[in-house]
């Protein structure tokens, strides 16, 4: 029986995780289960930052984006003698359970705890979307929310000055912020890593708009994929388009989260604590076809995302 849990953040922060804090806490304290938050990730669990937390504790968080309890990386928690290190505390501690958010580095530490016989529930934290194990992540819609807002403000601009913008998004690997915008904004192109990468037929696609009278044009491209201001550069060069790039950043990341991931996270939440009192380990949270379901976090990571040719298909339907 689970008597304490902790519950901590880890890797780069989403929009919603507060409301996963907050619905976690509310639902373990009125299930009879003390709650213990755990500052800054792995790391804080190391350092033993602890603070009791009850009803009050998070309050006024909901719409709060970022996270109240912090979060970090800590590369050693790839250790085996870390890890063990923070089941000896946990122990030490009487936590008997971990509700972990975050993204996949982060499910890989809990499903190292919970192999160590820490009883952990991982939770999708992230705004790339890019876990296989559901269809959204807490973050993604809000993320999404920001850069379509962005790329609405730059088409404003582009379509006054006969230019083409540049906007290089986050995604970590995953395409999926890049193609929900490019089809929200009416972008002309889309690269990410499904699409990969090819300059001349991006060129070609803004002579070929060029001709058939556009007078801007948008272009988004997922991170780590090229230099996007190289990019406008060429576009600049080689076309009549004036280039401008512009790298979103870490905007991305911000903002109060929207009604879906506070929903979400909401719903995410109450199933981790209904995990942990069923005596289920290891095991991640997601939506799938608007169910909220689990599955072990093993097959999450191994498990291909769901391919989003169609997505794909109708953006080029679209332009
Ligand atoms: P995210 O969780 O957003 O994918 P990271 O990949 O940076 O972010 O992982 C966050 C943290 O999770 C890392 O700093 C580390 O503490 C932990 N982590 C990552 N990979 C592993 C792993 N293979 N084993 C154990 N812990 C890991
Ligand atoms: O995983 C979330 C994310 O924002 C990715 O989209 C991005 O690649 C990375 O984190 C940025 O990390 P950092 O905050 O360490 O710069």
């Amino acid at each position: 029986m689970i008597r304490k849990i902790g519950i901590l953040c880890s890797g780069g922060d989403s929009p919603g995780m507060n409301a996963a804090i907050r619905a976690v806490t509310r639902i373990a304290l009125i299930s009879g289960i003390e709650v213990v938050g755990i500052k800054d990730g792995y790391k804080g669990l190391l350092g033993q930052k602890f603070i009791t937390y009850d009803r009050s504790s998070v309050s006024e968080i909901l719409s709060q984006g970022g996270t109240k309890l912090g979060s970090a990386r800590l590369p050693e928690f790839k250790n085996e003698e870390t890890q063990l290190e923070a089941v000896r505390i946990l122990n030490e501690n009487k936590i008997d359970g971990l509700v972990v958010i975050g993204g996949d580095g982060s499910y890989r530490g809990a499903a190292a705890l919970s192999k160590q016989g820490i009883a952990c529930i991982a939770l999708p934290g992230t705004i790339d979307n890019d876990i296989a194990g559901t269809d959204y992540t807490i973050g993604f819609d809000t993320a999404l929310h920001t850069v379509v807002d962005c790329i609405d403000k730059l088409r404003d601009t582009s379509s006054s000055h006969h230019r083409c913008s540049v906007v290089e998004v986050m995604g970590n690997r995953c395409g999926d912020l890049a193609i929900y915008a490019g089809i929200c904004c009416g972008a002309e192109v889309v690269v990410t890593p499904e699409t990969g990468y090819n300059e001349e037929e991006i060129l070609d696609k803004l002579h070929y708009l060029e001709n058939s009278g556009k007078n801007h044009a948008i272009v988004i491209v997922s991170e780590k994929i090229t230099d996007v201001f190289a990019l406008a550069d060429k576009i600049n060069k080689y076309t009549d388009f004036a280039g401008r790039a512009t790298v979103l950043g870490h905007i991305q990341r911000g903002g109060s989260p929207t009604p879906f991931d506070r929903f979400l996270a909401s719903r995410m939440g109450e199933k981790a604590i209904d995990l942990l009192i069923e005596g289920v380990s290891g095991h991640c949270v997601g939506i799938i076809d608007n169910e909220i379901t689990s599955m072990p976090i093993s097959e999450a990571l191994q498990k291909a995302k769901k391919p989003r040719r169609h997505l794909y298909k109708l953006f080029e339907r679209l332009v």
